[in-house]
């Protein structure tokens, strides 16, 4: 099995009770049981990680380095805001997946700005949960066969 790393940004650990409406009803820990269980599938590993903390983060991320085949990160609040995320992702040579359980882009304007969206190999918004399993889907066609772009 190849090993994934799917990372979670700020205030996503209080999924299912924080603006439902917006972010639906599935708690984290749902949404990372449902990505353990289709990697299974996959053939994948999936490690699940969640902070609060940008350089915890960024921590996380320069780890990825030779230890994980790709990642998925949803950096929440940090996506609007942090070029140290930006700088870590800079670092990787596996493919990522932004992804966003809302659609950003119908909402507030300073939701429409990604500091990552051009360092990423590509991006799901406003798919709820699902977005994290399609991400996921395209990590393992990306990473079992080989002849398609890493990156
Ligand atoms: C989010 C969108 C961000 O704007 C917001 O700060 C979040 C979650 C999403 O998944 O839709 O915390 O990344």
């Amino acid at each position: 099995m190849k090993p994934i790393l799917v990372l979670h940004g700020p205030n996503l650990n209080l999924l299912g009770s924080r603006e439902p409406e917006v972010y639906g009803h599935q708690s984290l820990a749902d949404i990372d049981e449902s990505l353990i269980e289709r990697g299974r599938h996959l053939d994948l590993d999936v490690t699940t990680y969640q902070s609060n903390h940008e350089g915890a983060l960024v921590e996380m991320i320069q780890g990825a380095v030779k230890k994980y085949k790709g990642l998925i990160i949803n950096p929440a609040a940090y996506t609007h805001a942090s070029i140290a995320i930006r700088d870590a992702l800079m670092i990787l040579d596996i493919p990522v997946i932004e992804v966003h359980l809302s659609n950003i882009y119908k909402r507030e304007p300073f939701r429409h700005q990604s500091m990552i969206s051009d360092v990423v190999t590509g991006k799901i918004v406003g798919l709820g949960a699902d977005g994290y399993l399609l991400a996921l889907e395209a990590l393992a066609r990306r990473i079992h066969h080989k002849n398609e772009r890493k990156r």
